[in-house]
């Protein structure tokens, strides 16, 4: 076990750890946020990019690459947790392989995609900047990097608006739950420094709001590769 409980590392012994209930939770529909808001909003945005290829980053139990095959967009799902990744491929709907994001931002991953979509899985600090730098090398051209995460607003709770690592908890879920993940907060304006640092103009922002508290369940980033949408330009 990693001795820094504030690490990628501890992220990733946490999702091993809690894969089951975590496909158990998914597949009964047990997140309310997500049932009201946030599984059709990311959709939605994967979908108005019209891509023939979608690469789902830390895919989980692969929900969303079923959700995108029933529109007739073909998925592969990646993660690290072979778990779930074996969930996913019985599920079916695409393509589901094991792969940790220090593969891919390795570029020991070798795919091109029309659009790469990550939702709630960019959770860790240098496991995240990593595969967020590989994104402009896997996406063709004219396609993008879609990421839904946590509205920092809504996340920040009473900590100080402060990028850095926090503790996390399964506050919400069942007992099947335990050890939970640490987590990266990132400001809104780190996460804008992450795309133009990793070479991603932003292309669109959406802030899905649930119905029910009136407050932004997430954030959705909709990017390109700056060197691509400089070159449609001229
Ligand atoms: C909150 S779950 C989201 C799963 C899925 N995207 C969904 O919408 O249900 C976060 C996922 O990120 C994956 N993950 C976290 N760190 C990872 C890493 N370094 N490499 C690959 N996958 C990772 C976890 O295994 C977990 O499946």
């Amino acid at each position: 076990m990693s001795e820094d409980p504030l690490s990628d590392d501890r992220i990733v012994e946490s999702w091993r750890t809690n894969a089951t209930p975590w496909t158990e939770v998914i597949r009964e529909r047990g997140i309310e946020s997500r049932n009201v808001v946030t599984n059709d909003a990311i959709v939605d945005a994967v979908l108005s990019r019209s891509p023939g290829s979608v690469l789902d980053i830390g895919c989980g139990e692969g929900w969303l690459v079923r959700a995108l095959a029933a529109h007739g967009v073909k998925g592969t799902g990646v993660d690290v947790v072979p778990e779930l990744i074996a969930a996913a491929a019985q599920a079916g709907g695409g393509d589901f392989q094991v792969a940790s994001y220090e593969m891919i931002a390795a570029g020991d991953f070798h795919v091109s995609v029309d659009v790469a979509v990550a939702n709630f899985s960019l959770i860790g600090k240098d496991a995240v900047d990593g595969v967020v730098g590989r994104m402009p090398g896997i996406i063709e051209p004219g396609g993008s990097f879609i990421v839904q995460t946590l509205h920092p607003l809504t996340a920040c709770g009473d900590l100080p608006y402060q990028t850095g690592w926090r503790s996390g908890s399964w506050a919400g879920f069942s007992d099947a739950f335990s050890d939970p993940a640490p987590w990266y907060f990132r400001t809104m304006q780190s996460w804008l420094d992450l795309f133009a640092d990793t070479g991603l103009r932003l292309v669109e922002v959406r802030e899905p709001v649930n119905p029910r508290t009136g407050k932004p369940a997430s954030v959705i980033f909709i990017t390109e590769p700056a060197c691509q949408s400089i070159g449609t330009a001229i």
